[in-house]
């Protein structure tokens, strides 16, 4: 950590000028002189670069230096914060990051796809400098998640994060939920207001909150930042018949990043959760995230706000700027780097928990109880065991199944392993009592 302080201008090169990059020179201009004022030292940007010049970005660039090279920009003389809006894990973003560290720039950056693959490595490079690599708008957008696990919590033992850390998918789960909306119904309407990519995989195929993940397990459990190590799962095969089921039971359905320390290593997973209704986190809804932090002197934090947009991460940027105006530098992982752990990998087979399964059974005697002697040959309990029928039929979901056809089965189970669950699954399929592949989804303890 090193704080110098200084009353020079603090000179700013922005690197992408898109939706984050606009929003950062509409606080500034906005906010800046008020920033700069507490801060006791000007923000002033110096000069910015995208693709197109010509665009209009709804923000006054006059006075600004054009400079269409952003790796140029990185290590422009006139600049002494480069911030790195442009995105993408590698490429230019990744190559201009590299030269303004390597220059001596401190670095702002919203990169959170980079900083999955390469935080660990630039944190190197950017305390090997002497400089910041600051990344409050990389998670959760505006929930200032960031500062409150490397600053708020040091003086806690983290023992799990979680969060809803998508808006996309949780605007399609949230509206299937109020709306009875199938999942294909409910993705369209989220691309034509905006909400959702032309191609949506890396939203709803959870590698986007895999990405805000990894940098808050790293920041959670003091290690080196291993994307590779997350188990992804999207919320694609989620049906109106499981939000329907889990609604009856008292549960919401939900995207979590859940990392948590266990007896065999840590935990990484994305995946849909069953959460009780009456939780707090239960209740986000729409594009808004939540960030929940266990700790052992903090206890049970939730954080909930906007996670993305331009105001909200300008508004995570702005804070980064200050902590560097005031001369205020963390290593980027909070601990340095040298010391950062090798995370050992938890096998998902050994994740504990309790489980929803949805089967479409065959509409026959016996199937029932061939299930529940799988279940138990694995020794896995149920809570319940009903067999249910969708509410009604509904667009893109199928019809009600006759009799004699399929039926939806819904289990819930008391706590087990993944590979208990998991073998009796297979069991139950190899019996033939069972059409497709069963609906498994994980229910997160609170
Ligand atoms: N959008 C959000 O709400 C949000 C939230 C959190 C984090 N982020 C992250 O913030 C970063 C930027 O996202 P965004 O939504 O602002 O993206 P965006 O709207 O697509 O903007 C990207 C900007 O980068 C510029 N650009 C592309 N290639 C370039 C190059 N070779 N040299 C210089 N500039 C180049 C583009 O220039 P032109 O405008 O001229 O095409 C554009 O201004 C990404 O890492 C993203 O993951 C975004």
């Amino acid at each position: 950590m090193s704080t110098t302080f200084s009353s020079q201008p603090l000179r700013l090169g922005v690197a992408g000028l898109g939706t984050v990059g606009a929003g950062l020179l509409h606080l500034l201009e906005v906010n800046g002189a008020r920033m700069g004022a507490s801060l006791g030292r000007q923000l002033r940007v110096t000069a910015v670069s995208a693709r197109t010049k010509s665009r209009d970005r709804g923000v006054s660039l006059q006075g600004v230096r054009w400079v269409a090279d952003a790796t140029k920009l990185a290590v422009d003389p006139e600049i002494d914060v480069f911030v790195e809006l442009i995105g993408g894990a590698d490429g230019i973003a990744k190559a201009a990051v590299e030269a303004a560290l390597n220059a001596g720039k401190h670095v702002i950056t919203a990169n959170k796809a980079m900083l999955a693959m390469h935080g660990t490595e630039l944190a190197r490079l950017a305390e090997k400098k002497g400089v910041a690599l600051n990344f409050e708008a990389a998670v959760a957008g505006g929930i200032p998640v960031i500062k409150t696990m490397r600053e708020a919590l040091a003086g806690n033992r983290v023992s799990r994060v979680y969060g809803i850390l998508n808006g996309t998918c949780n605007y399609i789960l949230t509206r299937m939920q109020e709306e009875h909306l199938a999942f294909d119904v409910v993705l369209k309407e989220a691309q034509a207001r905006g909400y959702a990519e032309s191609d949506p995989t890396f939203d709803i195929g959870g590698f986007d909150t895999a990405h805000k993940l990894a940098l808050l397990t790293a920041l959670a459990f003091g290690t080196k930042v291993a994307f590779d190590s997350v188990h992804i799962e999207g919320i694609q095969s989620i049906t109106q018949a499981d939000i329907e089921a889990a609604d009856d039971l008292g549960y919401r359905i939900k995207l979590l990043g859940v990392a948590l320390q266990t007896e065999s290593g840590i935990e990484q997973r994305v995946n849909p959760t069953l959460l009780p209704k009456d939780t707090a986190i239960a209740e986000v809804a729409g594009v808004t995230n939540a960030v929940a932090i266990d700790s052992d002197f903090a206890g049970n934090l939730l954080l909930v706000g906007p996670g993305a947009g331009a105001k909200a991460t300008a508004s995570a940027i702005a804070s980064d700027i200050a902590d560097i105006a005031g001369g205020f530098i963390l290593p980027p992982f909070g601990v340095p780097s040298s010391k950062l752990a090798t995370p050992k990998r938890a096998p998902l087979g050994r994740h504990l928990g309790a489980f929803y399964v949805r089967l479409d059974a065959h509409d026959r005697p016996g199937v029932m109880a061939a299930i529940t002697k799988r279940m138990a040959e694995q020794e896995v309990s149920l809570e319940s065991i009903v067999q249910r029928r969708p509410r009604k039929a509904l667009p893109g979901i199928g019809a009600r199944p006759t009799p004699g056809a399929q039926m939806p089965v819904i289990l819930i189970t008391h706590e087990t392993t993944e590979a208990a669950i998991r073998k009796a699954l297979d069991g139950i399929e190899k019996d033939g009592k069972v059409a497709g592949k069963p609906q498994t989804i994980r229910i997160e303890r609170l």
